[in-house]
Formats: C-alpha cells, sequence, structure tokens
C-alpha cells in the first residue's frame, strides 16, 4: 500500500488537505486542476500549510519537503492514469462531478477505486456517470482535512464490498478514523448536525436566549467543544444553508428545513468568519488579509 498512488481532482480547501494527508502517509499523490493558475495557486496552499506545521512544530523542515516532493500537479487527464485510488473534490456540483467521472472513466484502469467528497450530493447519481459504477464510494472528509480524524465511508447503491472495504482502508492506512455509512442526505454527520443547528438558530430568532448564552448552553451543558453559533460562523452561513436545503428537498423533513433567521443573514451577507460576521463579529486576522 506504500507505493499506492493517489489522485485527487480539485486542490481547493479540501483537495488540498487530502492530497497533504496522503503524501504524510507516505503516498504518492497527484492533484488535478482545471487549468495552470488555479493549480498553481492549489500548490501553493499545501505549501503553506505545510510551513504552518513546521512553523507550529508539528513536523520538521525535512518531512515538511518530503512530504511536498511526494505531491505533484498536473491539468491533463491522462496523468492520473497510474492512480488506484483517486478522491474528487472539486466545485459541489453534479454536473461538474459527474463530467469529472465521464473523463476520469477514460483514463483509470477498471480495478482502480473512484471516491468523491461530496458533502450533499447523491454518490449514487454521482457514481453513475463513471464507466465502473461499482468501484466508486463516498469518502467524505472534514474540513480542514488535514486535522479532522474522522471520514465518512459512503456505500452507494452498486458499490461492492470489496470497493467498499478499500476505502476504509485506505482511509485507515492514511491515518483517519473512518466510519461506514450509506449512500442517504447528509450521510451520518450532517444528518445529526443539521436539525440541531436549525433547532438553535430558531431559538435564537425567537428570543429564547441570547447568542452567547446558547453557544454556553452547549459547550458548558453538553460538553461539545464549540456552540452551534459559533460552529456555524467557522462552516460559513451559506454553507450551512446549502446544506440543509439539500437534505430539505431530498427527505422532506420539517426538521432539515433551514430556518428563516438562516436566510435572512445569508441574504445579507453575513455569512459567518469569511466575510467578518455572522452571529459574531470577526475582526480580519492576519491570514485573511495575507489572502486578499
Ligand atoms: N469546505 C468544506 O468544509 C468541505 C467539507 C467536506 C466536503 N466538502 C466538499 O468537498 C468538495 C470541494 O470543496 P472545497 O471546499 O474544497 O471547494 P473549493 O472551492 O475550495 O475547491 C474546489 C476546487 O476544485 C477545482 N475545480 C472546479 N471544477 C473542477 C473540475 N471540473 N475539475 C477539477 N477541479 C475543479 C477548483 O478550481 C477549486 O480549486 C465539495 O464537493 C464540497 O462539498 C467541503
Amino acid at each position: 500500500m506504500g507505493e499506492q498512488t493517489v489522485g485527487v481532482l480539485g486542490c481547493g480547501t479540501m483537495g488540498s488537505g487530502i492530497a497533504q494527508v496522503a503524501a504524510a502517509a507516505g503516498r504518492s499523490a497527484i492533484v488535478f486542476e482545471v487549468d495552470q493558475s488555479a493549480l498553481e495557486a492549489g500548490l501553493g496552499r499545501i505549501e503553506r500549510s505545510l510551513a504552518e506545521g513546521v512553523r507550529r512544530g508539528k513536523l520538521d523542515e525535512q518531512e515538511g519537503a518530503a512530504i511536498r516532493g511526494r505531491i505533484r500537479g498536473t491539468t491533463s487527464w491522462a496523468d492520473l492514469r497510474p492512480c488506484q485510488v483517486v478522491v474528487e473534490a472539486i466545485v459541489e456540483n453534479l454536473a461538474a462531478k459527474q463530467e469529472a467521472m465521464r473523463a476520469l472513466s477514460d483514463v483509470l484502469e477498471p480495478d482502480a477505486l473512484v471516491a468523491t467528497n461530496t458533502s450533499c450530493l447523491s454518490v449514487t447519481e454521482i457514481a453513475s456517470s463513471y464507466r465502473h459504477p461499482e468501484r466508486v464510494v463516498g469518502l467524505h472528509f472534514f474540513n480542514p482535512a488535514q486535522v479532522m480524524k474522522l471520514v465518512e465511508v459512503v456505500r452507494a447503491v452498486e458499490t461492492t464490498d470489496e470497493a467498499f472495504e478499500q476505502a476504509y482502508e485506505f482511509a485507515r492506512g492514511i491515518g483517519k478514523e473512518p466510519i461506514r455509512t450509506k449512500d442517504s442526505p447528509g450521510f451520518l454527520v450532517n444528518r445529526l448536525l443539521i436539525p440541531y443547528m436549525n433547532q438553535v438558530m430558531q431559538a435564537y430568532d425567537d428570543g429564547l436566549s441570547s447568542r452567547d448564552e446558547l453557544d454556553a448552553a452547549v459547550e458548558l451543558g453538553l460538553g461539545y467543544p464549540m456552540g452551534p453559533l459559533k460552529l456555524g460562523d467557522l462552516v460559513g452561513l451559506d454553507v450551512a444553508l446549502h446544506a440543509a436545503e439539500a437534505l430539505y428537498a431530498d427527505t422532506r423533513q420539517e426538521e432539515f428545513a433551514p430556518p428563516p433567521l438562516l436566510r435572512r443573514m445569508v441574504k445579507a451577507g453575513r455569512l459567518g468568519r469569511k466575510t467578518g460576521r455572522g452571529f459574531y463579529d470577526y475582526a480580519p486576522t492576519s491570514s485573511t488579509v495575507a489572502e486578499q
């Protein structure tokens, strides 16, 4: 398994983290991007993340350089041919993901494992565009992928037992804690998280308690590391809205329906940390200034 070559489609927030994790576990990683400038931006993201790891003493310079040395970038589908595993982490758009599956169908060996990191789309629907849908699974990493241990391993309708277990072992092999679940809206974590976040936002809108007290109730009463309003700001309220809408569209269950306050905040551009305002106000940090 140490010789495994892992392809990663998309080198944005998630793809860059996944490629780094795979390379840190000794795999060769090939990241694919739409064009040269997106590729350079993505590789730059990995380099900054490794430099940050060195600065914080999580790895030494030599290790950082070795990880970087195992990652190469490409804009050519043909370069993904040697990959035994490909993780798709492009934009959350069904048509784009299905197009990527068709392109992979022409280059990968039939026994390659193909995983999608989709958050809210159907793995089965994405897999239907791949020539061997039985080899497709969901591997749902959490942000930041370099840090978060959990990976949801998602079995789609056509996924074989063999592919499913290979995906589980792959996730374990790169140092993650995988859990098995099946293709259903929100998989496991978002299915649990979204109704809870919706409830708290509605309670806030109803004036049941203040923002700080609602977060304190969850942090101190339930022992969660972060209250739900802070968490919403961190994840992005537009992302939370999108997830709630997708779950509701699929299930029509009331508990997933986004609360009106969430819609209003997104309409107002109060998306959380990334726009400087959500439920809380954020002073620009040095890193957000640097990104601009
Ligand atoms: N950001 C999160 O917190 C998070 C967490 C879990 C899962 N996800 C999922 O991971 C996927 C990626 O999300 P992200 O936040 O990294 O997005 P992002 O916008 O940061 O990155 C997406 C990258 O994909 C590239 N891309 C777009 N179309 C492409 C194509 N056709 N082929 C190759 N590359 C393409 C873009 O250039 C961009 O660099 C989405 O499906 C998202 O739902 C995101």
